[in-house]
């Protein structure tokens, strides 16, 4: 038995952040951002709003497009690592707000590889015939550990997240393979250096802004262009596929150049990559099903297509999957 992403939705907040409006805040310029990173605007979130309000829009969705009734859903998981409280979990948050009675569930932090990773773990829970129902979300509110005094890095994320019910299909359709790394040693690059047990939330380290993101940009592209293309041409060569088979390249959007170079470093045309960082930034765990609802929306994917996510985020996370499309319309 396989696991298929059965039905999926997508959330932003409401409010827009443009380059422009960046222009006022630091010292950066639309040309720069746009030819930099291939981002012209961005979603925030409104003081008080935090990633469960997004997970639950999103988990709302999902009931609504599925007709399962919530009591239906056996495990909740939440890729993300802007959580609304170190405890309760997201998850937690969603299973009440959403009165699934009878699922439990965990966030899992892995950055901008949270969705990947939580799909994979998903379907393993529908694999071994132990769940039918199982919803995985993708979220982050990065303007929650954004410092706005920080060119290097507000330009870049933005806020919201996307998910999927994952359901038991046939072998050979539905996720049918997945390849998956961790690194630590790439940790320092990419950190929210305090706040957790390491440096506690003090006085200190809200002067010294080290409860925001922090970033060596030029080091994690580096290690992200070679990261994806790498794991990404290794799942195809595994499946006997190539470049060619692929019908939807759907990559993590950090940065339009990323992609450009891993997509061309795989073989996969331009007119089969999904690209729409130019409308979200950089949302970490919520990227890639922001995207694959996008996609389906558009009607981009049909069934028995073969799809190839890949993702590179901090930790350092990545890694693929590839999916034979199946899905009840
Ligand atoms: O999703 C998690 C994983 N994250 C990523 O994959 C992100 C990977 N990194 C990147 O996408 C890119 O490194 C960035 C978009 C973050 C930066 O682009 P870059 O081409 O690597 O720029 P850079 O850091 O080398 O900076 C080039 C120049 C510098 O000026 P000088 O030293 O050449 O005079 C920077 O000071 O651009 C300057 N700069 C900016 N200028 C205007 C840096 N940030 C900005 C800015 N606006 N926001």
């Amino acid at each position: 038995m396989n696991a298929k992403i059965a039905y999926t939705a997508h959330n932003t907040p409401k409010k827009i952040l443009s380059n422009f409006d960046l222009e006022k805040i630091v010292n950066t310029s639309d040309d720069w951002i746009q030819s930099r990173t291939g981002i012209k605007q961005r979603y925030i979130v409104e003081n008080g709003e935090a990633s469960s309000d997004i997970s639950t829009k999103i988990a709302e969705q999902l009931l609504m497009k599925s007709k399962i009734s919530a009591d239906e859903i056996d495990l909740i998981i939440v890729g993300t690592v802007t959580p609304d409280h170190y405890t309760p979990s997201t998850a937690a948050l969603v299973q009440k707000n959403i009165k699934a009675n009878n699922a439990w569930g965990f966030d899992l932090s892995a950055a901008c590889s949270g969705y990947i990773f939580g799909l994979e773990t998903g379907s393993n829970f529908i694999r071994s015939g132990q769940y039918k129902n199982v919803m995985v979300i993708g979220v982050d509110t990065m303007s929650s550990i954004l410092d706005f005094q920080d060119r290097d890095t507000c330009v870049i994320f933005g806020d919201g997240g996307g998910g999927a019910i994952l359901q038991p299909t046939k072998e050979r359709y539905g996720i049918i393979d997945s390849i998956l790394h961790m690194d630590g040693n790439g940790g320092d690059y990419l950190i929210v250096p305090a706040g957790g047990s390491r440096i506690p939330a003090s006085i200190d380290s809200v002067k010294n802004r080290s409860h925001f993101i922090k970033q060596d940009g030029k080091t994690v592209f580096k290690h992200a262009v070679k990261g994806m293309a790498d794991v990404s041409k290794k799942i195809l060569t595994k499946n006997n596929l190539s470049g060619s088979d692929i019908s939807l390249f759907i990559p993590h959007q950090a940065n339009k150049r990323i992609i450009d170079a891993a997509a061309q470093k795989c073989g996969i045309e331009e007119n089969k990559v999904l690209i729409n960082i130019e409308k979200y930034g950089n949302t970490t765990a919520g990227t890639i099903p922001i995207a694959m609802n996008e996609a389906i929306t558009e009607n981009r994917i049909k069934d028995g297509d073969y799809i190839l996510l890949s993702s590179f985020g901090a930790g350092f996370t990545w890694g693929s999957m590839l999916i034979r499309w199946e899905m009840k319309l």
